[in-house]
């Protein structure tokens, strides 16, 4: 059987992986040693809203970017990076749902408002549109699969609209860090240079996933 054997370099794929350890590493650092900690209930509400950047940014953002990259960085069968592509971003809806209703317990545990920032709107619409691209493309491309013809017109859509949700995921990690950086009155110091850098990782790594994304593969 065809085997998805891309020209994908070694190089850009240990690269990227370097650039999610970082992310990762970072974030649970902040989240766990800077900020309060995580819990789903507890008496101190920080706790609660810590989940929201942990989910929202290593489930949601890292899994959507992983399963976009998953057709040049994973030499198998493309039935199988199918699948693969899928469970990413099955993993990255979850994560997104659970991440926005920690930010929504954590605002009614403080009896804060809800949706009144432009990261609140862009997040919700990037989550929403995520959501409807899994339904129309796992109808499309795998459960039932449409016919051959319809898959070939609709996949340039389906990459481009893929291209443009990751985008807006990017725009909603940055502005949620913006924001999380005046609330919380940071200027210099630790923190504040640490926040800073997990936005710019975030940047790197949603522009090498993007750029994986549309340059087409050469097979070998
Ligand atoms: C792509 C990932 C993200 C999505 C889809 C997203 C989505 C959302 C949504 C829908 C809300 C509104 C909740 C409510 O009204 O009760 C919210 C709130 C918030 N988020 Fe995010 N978020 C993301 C990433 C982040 C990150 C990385 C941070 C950094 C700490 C962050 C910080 C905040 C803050 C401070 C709030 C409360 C203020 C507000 O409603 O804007 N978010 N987010």
């Amino acid at each position: 059987m065809e085997k998805n054997r891309s020209s994908f370099p070694m190089l850009a794929s240990v690269s990227i992986h370097l650039l999610v350890i970082s992310i990762v590493g970072l974030v649970l650092y902040w989240l766990t040693s800077l900020r309060e900690g995580l819990a789903l209930s507890s008496s101190i509400p920080m706790k609660i809203f810590n989940l929201h950047p942990l989910l929202m940014v290593l489930g949601f953002f890292i899994f959507s970017g992983e399963a976009m990259i998953a057709y040049k960085a994973i030499p198998a069968q493309r039935q199988t990076i199918k699948l693969i592509h899928l469970m990413f971003h099955l993993i990255a809806l979850a994560s997104g749902i659970f991440g926005v209703y920690a930010v929504f317990k954590f605002h009614d545990e403080v009896k804060g408002a809800h949706m009144y920032t432009l990261h609140s709107w862009i997040g919700m619409a990037t989550i929403v549109l995520f959501g409807f691209q899994l339904i129309f493309g796992s109808i499309t491309f795998l459960f039932p699969g449409a016919a051959p013809a319809t898959r070939a017109r609709f996949a340039p859509w389906h990459v481009f609209a893929g291209v443009l949700i990751f985008f807006l995921a990017i725009v909603t990690a940055e502005t949620g860090l913006t924001e999380k950086f005046l609330f919380q009155k940071l200027k210099h110091g630790q923190e504040a240079l640490l926040v800073n850098f997990i936005g710019l990782l975030i940047l790197v790594f949603g522009i090498s996933v993007i750029g994986t994304a549309v340059f087409p593969i050469r097979r070998k």
